[in-house]
């Protein structure tokens, strides 16, 4: 496929989308037309994959790992979930391990419909999980951001009805990037994990310096936090995610899969275990990315454009003031994956690439 069929079909998946009735219920869909078999000179936004990844350190080990992968990995699937749990002060029973993070956020949300009721939500928020979740019977009541763009944990509150089964979370935020202060949020955990389960996605923790929540998770058996090896880690192809909760919570999780923690490659599991001892690797990564997240800042200040600072590998910016469609003009120059996830709305999310991949956004933005 050349470049001219390349944006062509780009466009084209875009219109569709456009027209789609439910702009987000077909997203992983939309994503694979859009972005698939794309010439490899082409800048990809989209996803907020870690352009650095996979670490060395788990390129060696997955490569290594290819050559033993007759066998079921039930020993390495073991040492990665004690290493998981020593990490966040727990054990192996304390973690559940998936294929990607969106498996076992899907697995939370059936077994909250499993209690016949409903799950309350930001909006907007990562979706993924929730057309699944609707067809298993748990309708989610969608709560607007505040006026920063930040969940809005009181709305979230009154919301809420006797038949609240679970709450969803996702903290650094997304597609805002936005943060929860950490008071607020352990506050907001006390008063609700009693109630119901607070399924707390952290897949963008790391970017961050707020601290994770799953220390609570001993005290709190509805509380389950959702991490992934996708984003800083730079493993989003090879599919491997967990959940942390309380024993008890991860027994009913084992339950619902079909062969609890299997769902992860003996490959993938390698790569994730390596990448956790390559700390290094982490540090590089989290400095590059907000290295190259400022200067996209400082082009969007030059250009006009308000955004809200991301703890993320993703910035929101508002479009509005700028003259011209800033998603039509990116694609022009080859640079996939800005979009709108408000409809009616002119804010879009774009991931942060390398440094240079920034600095040619920001060219772009300038001419
Ligand atoms: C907030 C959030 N949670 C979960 C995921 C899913 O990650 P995984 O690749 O582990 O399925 C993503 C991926 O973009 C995400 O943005």
């Amino acid at each position: 496929m050349d470049r001219r069929q390349a944006l062509r079909q780009s466009a084209l998946a875009v219109a569709a989308f456009a027209f789609s009735r439910d702009v987000f219920a077909h997203d992983a869909e939309r994503i694979m037309k859009t972005y698939s078999g794309l010439p490899a000179d082409f800048i990809k936004l989209s996803s907020n994959e870690n352009p650095h990844g996979p670490s060395p350190a788990a390129r060696k080990a997955m490569m290594d790992a290819v050559n033993s992968s007759n066998r079921y990995p039930w020993e390495i699937t073991t040492q990665l979930r004690e290493k998981i749990g020593s990490l966040y002060g727990l054990t192996k029973e304390h973690v559940v391990m998936g294929a990607g993070s969106s498996e076992l956020l899907g697995l939370v949300s059936v077994m909250a419909a499993l209690q016949k009721g409903n799950a309350v939500a930001p909006d907007p928020t990562f979706r993924l999980w929730m057309p699944a979740a609707r067809k298993f019977g748990l309708p989610i009541k969608l709560v607007p951001l505040t006026e920063g763009k930040v969940t809005d944990l009181q709305r979230m509150k009154d919301s809420m009805d006797a038949n609240t089964k679970m709450v969803y979370i996702c903290n650094p935020g997304n597609p805002t990037g936005t943060i929860i202060p950490a008071g607020e949020l352990e506050s907001f955990i006390k008063e609700i994990a009693p109630k119901c389960i607070v399924l707390l996605d952290e897949a963008y923790t790391e970017f961050s310096d707020e601290p994770s929540m799953a220390k609570w998770v001993n005290d709190y058996p509805n509380l389950v936090v959702a991490k992934t090896f996708s984003k800083i880690y730079g493993m989003a192809g090879a599919r491997a995610g967990f959940v942390l909760a309380h024993p008890q919570t991860i027994r009913q999780l084992n339950d619902l899969q079909p062969w609890s923690n299997a769902g992860t490659s003996a490959v993938s599991l390698a790569g994730a275990l390596a990448s956790l001892q390559d700390t290094e690797f982490v540090n590089y990564c989290k400095k590059e990315n907000q290295k190259a997240r400022s200067i996209f800042y400082t082009a969007l200040e030059k250009a006009g454009m308000p955004y809200v600072p991301s703890y993320t590998s993703f910035v929101y910016f508002d479009a509005a003031p700028f003259n011209k469609d800033v998603t039509q003009l990116l694609e022009s120059r080859q640079i996939i994956g800005a979009r709108t996830f408000e409809t009616g709305s002119k804010w879009l999310r774009l991931s942060v690439g390398t440094v240079a991949e920034m600095q040619k956004v920001a060219e772009v933005l300038k001419a």
